[in-house]
């Protein structure tokens, strides 16, 4: 491999784990009654023959005349089929006779703010929010962005969005006004709904102020939607900024859905890549809600009557969009969605709420994991967890501690762990272990979803052995695979399909152990994993170079007792840039608010380390690997090709005075 993936397990601590292969087996309670049959990988021998079955639970208006048009890497999956997801999420459970059962219970970040919404209540509020649309301009084939915190509006708006056949563009409420605009501006976004702000970590935070700013930037949007959830002042542009209490909740409760072609555009979700212009990752209808709701069943091998189910992550991200909105609705779970920060109203409101709504499947980060664990295991002991079945996992590879302390702490030791890998563009779960049916192992993904096809390659795209080592590709289309980028049809064939000709390059290293089990090693590229954030190198670096001192800068992702890795930034200065009296400090807040300002706070430097020069090679590129292991504190790998012996000095100086440094 070029270079080492940057993964929170390597070097020897992996080399251990692999040769001491701890796994634990099926547990008899998942065998007796999971959803999978044990036959379920052989009867997907024909992946296109066995996603066709499974799309067949969803209601379709007009049947599919054929399963899949390859041609790659574009494919059209179900097609001449049509469809709704709002109807698929929402009316046919409704119409089922099941409309009493609670969708979603909604818990506040101030205690006691609590809203029950069944799927009753779930189908009106759509409708409405879908007849409010309408009126206000919203046609299929258009585009909106949500800018919301994690509230019920939100779900119902990505849903009425669906029921429209617009495409939705959720935008996580930690970006900045400047981040959003040039989403907005690239997806040709006219239409934008938002909230005043949101509660997190005990205070109001503002999203209205944020889109006023942005739309500076973007003319184009005419009409705003806003929900009232904080109360706090807000600007208003009458003829542009409508309430939706105002809008929404005087409109009827019922609104006849159109039915739209299976690749009909579902969403847009921006996600970094390796250039410091994120790119608009689309989604369709038909293929993405069969991967999302099939993956679900199976994985969290979901009982609909009577579980109830927590993905503990945010809706502006793709887990929330697959496994809080789609995934889990599709299927007719009852979920619990929570708005706040873990530790708000103390380090045990995770245990409280999963004790007082009897959550039986939790799924989140192994930074939170990491997190609740720093914060003592006498927290979560403290409360009744007993209705909790089964625990997931996703965002980054997790090490085996957290993997151990999950099932021990949170698990009683008896709930199977799903560790699911997939990423924003796979648009569901592609790599996990199956409860009931395989092993688990602590730090591995174990196995391709059934109709999946992975390998792992070298260099040269040739398959590995068991034991070794190489990249990840995924070698057959799959049916919630991004249709591409928007807008940019070839920066999608050169990222995922040049790499190794005909297969999909992940970005990520992986390693097949001696069983042929799956280990992801984590990204290989120049992407960032930080606290599950995707985040690129170059676009940290582009914000820093924005600020008028600075020269040129060099990100790497260093890895992170918690975080999984944190972003360090190498800086020179230009010339004019005097130190007053010598004093950084600053100059350093300057330089993490510049990153604030254009990107998000989330992707604040952990560490600015100011150099008077960048080590590079004869080619002039940046020798990221050198930094990662200043960075990290560790010794310093290969120099031999840097361009001034000068600069190993240098390097070593930085090891000794800022290598302790923490901001
Ligand atoms: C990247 C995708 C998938 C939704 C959240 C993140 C890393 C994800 C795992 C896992 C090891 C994982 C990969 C991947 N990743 N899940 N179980 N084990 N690594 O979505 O922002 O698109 O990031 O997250 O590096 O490429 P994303």
């Amino acid at each position: 491999m070029a270079e080492a993936p940057q993964g929170s397990i390597h070097g020897e601590a992996l080399e251990a784990l692999l040769h001491e292969r701890r796994s634990f087996p099926p547990t008899p309670a998942f065998v007796a009654q999971a959803n999978a049959q044990q036959s379920i990988y052989t009867d997907a021998a024909d992946p296109v023959e066995w996603w066709s079955q499974e799309a067949r639970t969803l209601e379709w208006a007009t049947p599919w005349t054929t399963p899949l048009e390859w041609d790659l890497p574009f494919a059209k999956w179900f097609v001449g089929g049509r469809l709704n997801a709002s109807v698929n999420c929402v009316d046919r459970h409704v119409t089922a006779g099941r409309g009493s059962r609670v969708a979603i219970h909604w818990i506040g970040e101030p205690e006691d703010d609590r809203r029950t919404i069944t799927y009753n209540d779930l189908l009106a509020m759509v409708c409405q929010a879908a007849n409010a649309l309408t009126e206000l301009g919203v046609r299929s084939g258009d585009r909106v962005a949500i800018y919301m915190p994690m509230i019920p509006e939100t779900v119902v708006a990505m849903l009425a969005c669906a029921r429209l056949g617009a495409a939705h563009s959720v935008i996580f409420g930690g970006f900045s006004a400047e981040a959003l605009s040039d989403r907005i501006q690239d997806a040709d976004i006219r239409f934008v709904i938002t909230a005043d702000g949101g509660y997190r970590r005990g205070a109001p935070s503002a999203l209205k102020a944020h889109v006023d700013e942005a739309l500076k930037l973007c003319p184009e949007v005419h009409r705003t939607l806003v929900v009232r959830r904080t109360g706090q002042d807000v600007e208003w542009q009458e003829g542009r900024d409508v309430w939706w209490h105002d809008a929404v909740e005087s409109q009827p409760t019922t609104h006849d859905p159109e039915y739209f072609d299976a690749e009909q555009p579902l969403y847009i979700m921006y996600t970094s890549g390796t250039t410091a212009k994120p790119k608009g990752i689309l989604h369709t209808t038909g293929g993405y809600l069969t991967h999302v709701s099939t993956t679900y069943r199976y994985v969290f091998d979901l009982k609909p009557e009577t579980d109830v189910v927590w993905t503990a992550a945010d809706i502006g991200w793709v887990t929330g969009h697959s496994y809080i909105v789609y995934g889990p609705l599709a299927n007719g779970a009852t979920e619990v969605i929570y708005e706040g920060v873990p530790d708000a109203g103390g380090r045990d409101r995770w245990w409280r709420i999963v004790e007082e709504f009897k959550v039986s499947i939790l799924y989140t980060a192994p930074t939170t994991i990491r997190t609740l664990m720093k914060w003592g295991e006498e927290l979560p002991a403290a409360h009744d967890l007993s209705s909790l079945r089964l625990l997931g996992s996703v965002g980054e590879p997790i090490n085996p501690e957290a993997w151990m302390w999950y099932r021990e702490h949170i698990g009683g030791t008896r709930c199977p762990i799903v560790d699911t890998w997939w990423q924003t563009e796979t648009g569901g779960i592609m790599i996990t272990p199956l409860p009931g049916i395989t092993a688990a192992k602590p730090g591995a993904a174990m196995r391709p979803f059934p109709g999946i096809s992975v390998d792992v390659v070298d260099n040269d795209g040739r398959s590995v052995g068991n034991g070794e080592g190489g990249f990840l590709v995924i070698t057959e289309p799959w049916p919630g695979m991004t249709r591409g980028i928007w807008g940019d049809p070839q920066r999608f064939k050169d990222t995922y399909w040049s790499r190794f000709p005909g297969a999909y390059f992940a970005g990520d290293g992986a390693k097949r152990d001696e069983d042929g089990d799956l280990w992801l090693l984590g990204r290989v590229d120049d992407v960032m994993n930080v606290s599950g954030h995707r985040l690129s190198t170059a676009e940290v670096e582009h914000a820093i170079v924005g600020h008028p001192d600075v020269a040129e800068a060099a990100v790497v992702g260093a890895s992170d007792e918690t975080t999984g890795q944190a972003v360090v930034a190498f800086v020179t200065l230009k010339q004019s840039a005097e130190l007053g009296g010598g004093d950084e400090a600053p100059l350093v807040k300057a330089i993490r608010d510049v990153v604030a300002q254009s990107i998000g706070p989330f992707a604040k430097p952990r560490q600015i380390i100011l150099t008077p020069e960048l080590p590079k090679t004869r080619s002039g590129k940046i020798m990221r690997r050198l930094l990662r292991d200043v960075a990290e504190h560790r010794e310093l790998g290969d120099v031999t090709t840097l361009t001034d012996p000068a600069v190993v000095n240098l390097i070593d100086e930085m090891m000794a005075v800022h290598g302790a440094d923490e901001d």
